[in-house]
């Protein structure tokens, strides 16, 4: 474990900084799953465009970037400028104002199917009400969820018998099966269908099948059951409209965070008027939702909205990340393939890394290099490993199973990442920690 113990040695601080934490969070010392390193991660100071820092003074290409949220890169300077005057005329007025209307104009132009918009103060929330409204439109109260598809934490949001939750109105079921996705629908007792854009994981590291998305629409319709696409990580990655669009889908209902509001906190639901009508005031008292919350459309957040959608409405952000994100897949791949490793990297602007068998090569779209979703998911140990193997060498990613693009990428930084990506593996393998080559 050389490097490891290189790690180690050269992160002191952020070694202090971990064991004052766990006297804190109970999550190993963190304050969200994903940031879970073992030993331990580095603590950041600060970051800028495709760059971050840690309080040890290493510097590291960001691959993690707000979670997806950042696609605009860290502090990039019209999201920083308005963030900065706003915060001068005042954060959180809790009143109305011109910008969350100017921010709704925004999604709505983009969304073709943004009848009405709904702000929260995160992507869950946006969910949550999603489901609150389904219930109510439809009368039923049953959720149909995919497997691996994530919308958030909350009871009606997680697996079945996750501890502590109550929610057996909930049923998953695979991300694959036509059959079983009718008869399901066919018992007419969901009041909503939940599935995330791109497919499970962050944009897809299980992506759908085109004609099996394509055919969620319709066989809700079919059984009176609300289709809500969840495009907090996908929203406005794929392209102005989300993926929903880029993929011509047509969801009852559609969720975003993350890069709608620039990298600051928020939620948005849109969607079809007359189930989002259920959210406006009329007797009786239980006809209605009472939406609340004290960080719904809070002014510092709807300026870093305002100023992120005008970048990302023409598209011409989506296609320079989603280029960048071609190229660390071809030109990483190229390298993996000379170096006889059997890892492989595919997605579009969220790049999933792929440790196992090669059932054939990544295709031009990003596809995986099987249909296996046991394959896709495979390896989360190697890859937890390869991730502090490329800390070293400089990569800041998503615990090696993840690489985040934003469009602060540039050509140079994929080389070396490129780089660093084979040296990082050929390390791990020396040192045992992963395996490397194909059987
Ligand atoms: C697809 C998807 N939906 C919903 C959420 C929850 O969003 P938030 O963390 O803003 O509540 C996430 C978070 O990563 C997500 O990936």
């Amino acid at each position: 474990m050389a490097v490891i113990d290189e790690f180690v040695k050269s992160h002191p601080k952020s070694r202090e900084l971990h064991e004052r934490a766990l006297n804190h969070f109970a999550a190993k010392g963190v304050t969200h799953v994903g940031r879970i390193w073992d030993p331990f991660g580095p603590y950041m100071t600060h970051a800028q465009g495709s760059r971050i820092w840690d309080v040890d003074g290493h510097e590291y290409i960001e691959f993690r970037n707000g979670h997806g949220a950042l696609i605009l890169g860290h502090g990039h300077p019209a999201v920083v400028k308005a963030i900065h005057d706003q915060a001068i005329k005042g954060t959180l007025y809790s009143a109305s104002h011109e910008l969350e209307i100017e921010w709704a104009d925004l999604i709505k132009s983009m969304v073709p199917t943004a009848e009405r918009v709904e702000f929260f103060a995160c992507g869950q929330e946006a969910n949550m009400m999603g489901i609150r409204l389904a219930r109510a439109f439809t009368g039923r109260t049953r959720i149909l969820k995919f497997e691996e598809n994530f919308h958030g934490w909350a009871d009606q949001l997680v697996a079945p018998r996750a501890p502590g939750a109550v929610n057996a109105e909930i049923k998953v079921i695979p991300m694959r099966d036509l059959r079983i996705l009718e008869e399901e629908l066919a018992t007419g007792r969901y009041a909503i269908v939940l599935t995330e854009g791109g497919g499970a994981h962050m944009a897809g590291q299980v992506p759908w099948e085109p004609d099996f998305i394509r055919a969620v629409g319709p066989l809700a319709r079919k059984y009176g059951t609300v289709w809500l696409l969840d495009e907090v990580v996908t929203g406005f990655r794929d392209g102005p409209a989300g993926w929903g669009g880029f993929m011509r889908l047509e969801p009852d209902l559609t969720t975003f965070g993350k890069s709608v509001a620039g990298g600051m906190p928020a939620g948005v639901l849109t969607g079809r008027a007359d189930i989002m009508g259920m959210l406006a005031p009329k007797p009786p008292p239980e006809s209605w939702i009472s939406h609340s919350g004290t960080w719904n459309a809070m002014p510092i957040v709807c300026a870093a909205g305002i100023a992120a959608c005008k970048l990302l409405k023409d598209g011409s952000v989506q296609k320079q990340v989603n280029e960048m994100g071609a190229c660390l897949r071809q030109t990483g791949n190229r390298a993996l393939q000379e170096s006889g490793y059997n890892w492989r990297l595919y997605g579009r602007s969220i790049i999933h890394t792929y440790f196992g068998a090669l059932d054939f090569e990544v295709d031009d779209a990003g596809n995986p290099p099987t249909r296996d979703i046991k394959k896709m998911l495979a390896g989360s140990e190697e890859k937890h490993k390869l991730g502090l193997y490329l800390l070293h060498h400089g990569i800041h990613t998503h615990q090696g199973r993840m690489l985040i693009l934003s469009v602060a990428h540039t050509k140079d930084d994929i080389e070396k990442t490129v780089d660093a990506l084979v040296k990082a593996i050929r390390d791990a393998v020396a040192d045992d920690a992963i395996g490397g080559l194909p059987a």
